[in-house]
């Protein structure tokens, strides 16, 4: 099957610095691949190259090597531009109109019939939560109703593919949360969606696969049930009910353990020291309340890979 997104090899290299010009390579032979249906998170730390990567996908800029396809055309090609949607890290609003307004021009620019771009405004509007505050001009608006204007207008044209730069940038958990439910709606509409973000959280929560872009270079890519690596036998038992004694017992030989209001949050090696713990929790009179193999967080191989670069001479 064609890919949704193809990248090859790009690389951008910018021009700094006013009297002594520099060259710095933002990106740096990107390369990959996302399939059609895929919710995609491109993952990096600020100036990582995640947004040149879309403004040249979105030929605000031409790339200094390297090659994209979208859909399976190349990145000129105006019947494509119809079919996929963008959302900037930075949108420009037109102040003085109102959000309705403001999405009804958008429509009318991807040459929907007024009527109908009447109608999927209205329809778009109510999804990112904004049919009250819809006829107010977009000045008044807070950072993140303005995302949500934003999120709406990449959605205008009912596009198959979605670029979103961070998104989730400017909302607070509830708008977070609302994001997220739509970029799942639009996942089960079979909408592929690639998109930035620094939020980790949503990340794990919404992504079929990963990539990880440091100084420009991919460090890392792949379903994240590949790449969250599973650390070796760990365990992490929850306990509830003991006594202080049953406390400093088990820090005797736990890799960590921290208080919690009925117990205790305990982190074995390997199950040879869950017969130990089930012991002294029972003899307290408590009770081992869950128990789990400890995975690695995305937060935790974020932190793995880019350390990991940083060290690297
Ligand atoms: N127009 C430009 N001219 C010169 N340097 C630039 C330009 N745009 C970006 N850069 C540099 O390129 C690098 C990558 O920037 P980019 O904005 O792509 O990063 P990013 O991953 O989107 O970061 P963030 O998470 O902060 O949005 C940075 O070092 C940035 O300073
Ligand atoms: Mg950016």
């Amino acid at each position: 099957m064609i890919p949704a997104l193809a990248i090859e090899n790009l690389t951008q290299d910018y021009t700094t610095g006013f009297w002594r010009k520099r060259s710095l390579r933002a990106l740096d032979g990107l390369s990959l691949r996302v399939e059609a249906g895929e919710v995609f998170g491109f993952l990096g730390p600020n100036g990582a190259g995640k947004t040149t990567t879309f403004k040249i996908l979105m030929r605000m800029q031409r790339p200094t090597a390297g090659t994209a396809r979208i859909l399976g055309c190349a990145l000129d090609d105006l019947a494509m531009r119809a079919r996929i949607g963008y959302l900037p890290e930075q949108p420009y609003f037109y102040d003085y109109l109102t959000a309705r307004e403001f999405l009804l021009y958008c429509g009318v620019l991807c040459d929907l019939p007024k009527q109908a771009a009447a109608a999927r405004t209205e329809t778009l509007l109510a999804q990112v939560g904004l049919t009250e505050a819809a006829a107010q001009p977009l000045r008044k608006f807070s950072k993140g109703m303005l995302q949500r204007v934003g999120l709406a207008q990449a959605l205008i044209n009912d596009p198959e593919m979605l670029f979103l730069d961070e998104p989730m940038s400017g909302l607070d958990p509830l708008g977070r949360r609302e994001v997220r439910d739509l970029i799942a709606r639009l996942r089960q509409q079979g909408k592929t969606i690639f998109f930035s973000s620094h939020i980790l959280t949503d990340v794990e929560a919404m992504c079929d696969r990963v990539a990880i872009l440091h100084r420009g270079r991919l460090v890392e890519s792949g379903k994240l049930s590949d790449i969250l690596k599973a650390r070796s036998n760990e365990l992490e038992a929850v306990i509830s009910g003991v006594n202080e004694t049953a406390l400093a017992a088990l820090r005797g030989f736990a890799l960590e353990l921290q208080p919690t209001p009925q117990g205790a949050r305990v982190r074995l090696r390997s199950d040879r020291d869950l017969a130990r713990l089930v012991d002294i929790t029972q003899q307290a009179a408590g009770r081992v309340v869950s128990l789990n193999p400890v995975r690695e967080s995305l937060e935790d191989l974020f932190v793995r890979e880019i350390t990991g670069q940083v060290n690297d001479p």
